[in-house]
């Protein structure tokens, strides 16, 4: 997508309405998550506004973060419960908060919020840096083949048809790059807003590859926070990496 900055796709006003529409996964992954934390500390690589960190450090965790933007963190701290996270503002594949933790995850399909394979693999690189040694990352995101089909490379899908709003999802996949152009485009009567998002969708093993190139192994993967079984009828996975 011409022009488009994985910076500033969480402006202020994403950020401002980022909260309104939860998605309701929030207190099965703070309790997944939780059994992972053991040691008190977790760390979230593009914590957002706290979706998760807020619900899992009501567990007695101490949550830190590191989020590209400043955005989101200002809605963070805003809240009451959101002062005592730490947050880095940075890059999850570079940046570093100079400590270990027994757990590091990145959820809400945010792996794909990186547009190379080379950031991507330096993701699982900077994860493993960031764990203690019997320590774990933990990665939760779509199957690439529940958001894309083969035989249909772009799509219309309509996300909210109201009284007095319209929101529609425009998008176009590149196999090439495996990267997906989206615009959430919102139809009010005073006017249009465009909500820009690209994402390189990769699949469960090209991750467990990444995850070995980064020194981590797969140890175990669900279909969600519930524990289900991963198999043929799963669109999307939970994905557990350790040493
Ligand atoms: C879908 S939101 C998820 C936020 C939060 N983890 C949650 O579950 O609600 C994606 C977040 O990833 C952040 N982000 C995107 N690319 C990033 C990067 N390279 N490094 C750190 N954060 C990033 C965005 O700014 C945004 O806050």
């Amino acid at each position: 997508m011409k022009d488009f900055d994985p910076a500033t796709s969480f402006g202020s006003d994403a950020a401002a309405h980022y909260d309104e529409y939860k998605r309701g996964d929030e207190e099965d992954a703070a309790a997944f998550l939780a059994e992972y934390a053991k040691e008190g500390s977790a760390l979230e690589f593009a914590i957002g506004t706290g979706r998760i960190a807020l619900p899992l450090a009501t567990k007695g965790i101490q949550v830190d973060g590191i989020e590209l933007s400043p955005h989101m963190v200002k809605q963070l701290h805003a809240k009451p419960e959101g002062q005592n996270i730490n947050v880095i503002i940075g890059d999850m594949s570079s940046a570093t908060t100079n400590r270990h933790y027994p757990l590091v995850y990145l959820v809400f399909n945010t792996i794909f919020n990186l547009l190379t394979a080379d950031n991507q693999i330096r993701c699982f690189e900077n994860a493993a840096r960031h764990l203690t040694p019997n320590g774990h990352f933990i990665v939760e995101t779509a199957l690439p083949h529940a958001w894309i089909s083969p035989d249909k490379s772009d799509y219309v899908h309509t996300e909210y048809v109201g009284k007095e709003m319209v929101v529609l999802d425009v998008a176009r996949y590149d196999p090439a790059t495996q990267l997906l152009e989206e615009n959430h485009v919102q139809f009010t009567a005073q006017g249009i807003t465009m909500s820009p998002i690209v994402c390189r969708l990769i699949t469960p093993g090209e991750m467990d590859l990444m995850a070995r190139i980064a020194g981590m192994r797969l140890i175990q993967r669900f279909s969600n926070w519930q524990r289900s079984a991963f198999d043929i009828n799963s669109k999307a996975h939970v994905s557990i990496y350790g040493f």
